[in-house]
């Protein structure tokens, strides 16, 4: 396994497996990885002949005051379960490789970015797609690979790649969870293990509107929030809700009547357990 620091490295050695017909899978990853990232290197090798990841704390996703300077960084430990995992190369630039002082352009979508994510932490979503576009362009994978826990960042990326025509296929893979529920994430480090079992409670709430909304026993999207709400407060004291919403998974629009609609549905939320803000969502068809 290499790791590569510089773009223009990077981008030799996948020109020169374009060029000799390998196909490249790519893992984008913020490091501290977990089981959740190494599902999506399993996949990668399973369905590629090279398997990138990308190690890089992106700042331009993360807004003023957020967590960019405490997010969870182990360079040694991700290298080491890379090489397990049986990547090929770890591309790892700094911050100024990838944005020098005279980058002036942005990836900004519209309309997809307004709602969840995109309220709550205005410009995120221009931050991941900026970063994400320049990814494809320098690792530039026939596929890349993101996880369902970031329901509303699958979306946007499904949406760039479409929009701006990369030539590569988005795979969105399965959320990892741990035994009682939990996503994964590199974010769950802030929590405590008394957290950590309390969290589940996010869980339970998603499947009780899973569950409601497949039944048909409950219409009214906003009963059927006001359930999922019930639900993780019967199950947690510390946990506040900061948004829970049912939605389409294309355009993210809101779906008030459930019994008249068909196709994918959403539950996507956000909370806060002591200083950890936690998202989680649950996709299904009805
Ligand atoms: O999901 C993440 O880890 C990040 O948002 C991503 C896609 C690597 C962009 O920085």
């Amino acid at each position: 396994m290499k790791v590569i620091k510089e773009i223009a490295a990077m981008q030799d050695v996948a020109d020169y497996f374009r060029c000799v017909g390998k196909k490249i899978g790519f893992v984008p990853t913020m490091g501290f990885l977990h089981k959740g990232h190494v599902s999506l290197i399993d996949k990668a090798k399973e369905e590629n002949d090279v398997v990138v990841v990308s190690i890089f704390v992106n700042p331009t996703q993360f807004l003023p005051g957020e967590d960019f300077e405490k997010y969870p960084r182990d360079f040694l430990k991700d290298y080491f379960s890379c090489e397990k995992a049986g990547v090929d190369y770890i591309f790892h630039p700094s911050v100024e490789e990838m944005y020098s002082a005279k980058s002036r352009t942005r990836v900004v979508v519209s309309e997809i970015t307004d709602s969840l994510e995109g309220k709550a932490r205005p410009d995120h979503f221009t931050g991941v797609a900026t970063v994400v576009a320049k990814l494809f362009n320098i690792v530039k994978p026939n596929i890349a690979y993101f996880g369902q826990k970031d329901a509303q960042q699958a979306v946007v990326i499904r949406q760039v790649s479409e929009d701006l025509n990369f030539d590569l296929k988005v795979s969105i893979c399965p959320t990892v969870r741990e035994e009682n529920g939990l996503a994964l994430s590199s974010r769950n480090s802030y929590l405590s293990d008394a957290e950590r079992e309390e969290a589940a409670a996010i869980y339970k709430g998603l499947c009780e509107g899973k569950k409601l909304v497949i039944n048909n026993s409950v219409s009214d999207s906003n009963a059927v929030i006001g359930k999922i709400g019930e639900t993780i407060k019967a199950n947690s004291k510390n946990i506040n809700i900061e948004y829970i919403e049912i939605t389409d998974n294309c355009d993210l629009k809101k779906i008030y009547d459930l019994s008249s609609y068909k196709g994918d549905v959403l539950i996507s939320l956000a909370a806060k357990l002591g200083d950890t803000r936690l998202i989680d969502n649950i996709l299904f068809t009805k």
